[in-house]
């Protein structure tokens, strides 16, 4: 079994990163694989939305650019489960994980009858929030509806900020393991 955790923030050592850190600690303890994917490390270009709307990612579920992202959209379908993570910035995921969840859920839509590659994934979301916390709850409202267009399973939503960074990392490690625990039984 593998599982990707990802993660969108420029800052190595932040609370982004602690929160993929309990994930893929606590998923590793319990025996899959972890795949580690930091967004920013990487050339990943916005959607040009080719064509007044759609390109190729309508026609054939495959983004036209050259970059980073047609590995990573092999690399997530590959994968059993997914966590996403992000900071959270104007109440918005960051960036780089926008830019991500954009292109891959136009190459997620369904072709015909035939489904997106993450139809049923179980994904565990998290949302890392400065002191305030404000607009939290829209960052991971936003992501929710992203997975309704990708048709993931949704496995658990998790906002956590610096206040609350001492209870809230082992909830993370603890979502993390029931998703693989869940997901391992499903498959079995
Ligand atoms: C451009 C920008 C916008 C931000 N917007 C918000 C926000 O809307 N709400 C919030 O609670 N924190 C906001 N923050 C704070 C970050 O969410 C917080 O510092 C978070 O921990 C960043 O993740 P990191 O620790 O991985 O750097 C913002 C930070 C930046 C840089």
């Amino acid at each position: 079994m593998k599982v990707v955790v990802m993660h969108a923030s420029p800052n190595r050592d932040g609370l982004t990163a602690a929160a993929a850190a309990a994930a893929a600690g606590a998923i590793r303890a319990a025996g899959p694989e972890v795949e580690e994917v930091r967004l920013n490390d990487l050339d990943l270009q916005h959607c040009q939305a080719c064509n007044n709307g759609w390109g190729t990612c309508r026609e054939s579920q495959r983004c036209c650019q050259d970059d980073a992202f047609p590995a990573l959209h092999r690399r997530v379908v590959a994968a059993d489960a997914l966590v996403l993570v992000t900071p959270v910035y104007f109440g918005e995921p960051s960036e780089s994980m926008k830019a991500f969840m954009d292109r891959l859920r136009r190459c997620e839509a369904p072709l015909g009858s035939r489904p997106g590659g993450l139809a049923g994934k179980p994904m565990l979301i998290v949302a890392a929030a400065g002191g305030s916390g404000n607009g939290a709850v829209h960052c991971l409202r936003m992501m929710e509806r992203w997975m309704e267009h990708v048709g993931a399973k949704k496995h658990d939503f998790i906002g956590i900020t610096r206040f609350i960074r001492a209870y809230r990392l082992p909830q993370i490690a603890e979502a993390a393991r029931a998703m693989v625990a869940e997901s391992a039984a499903g498959a079995g």
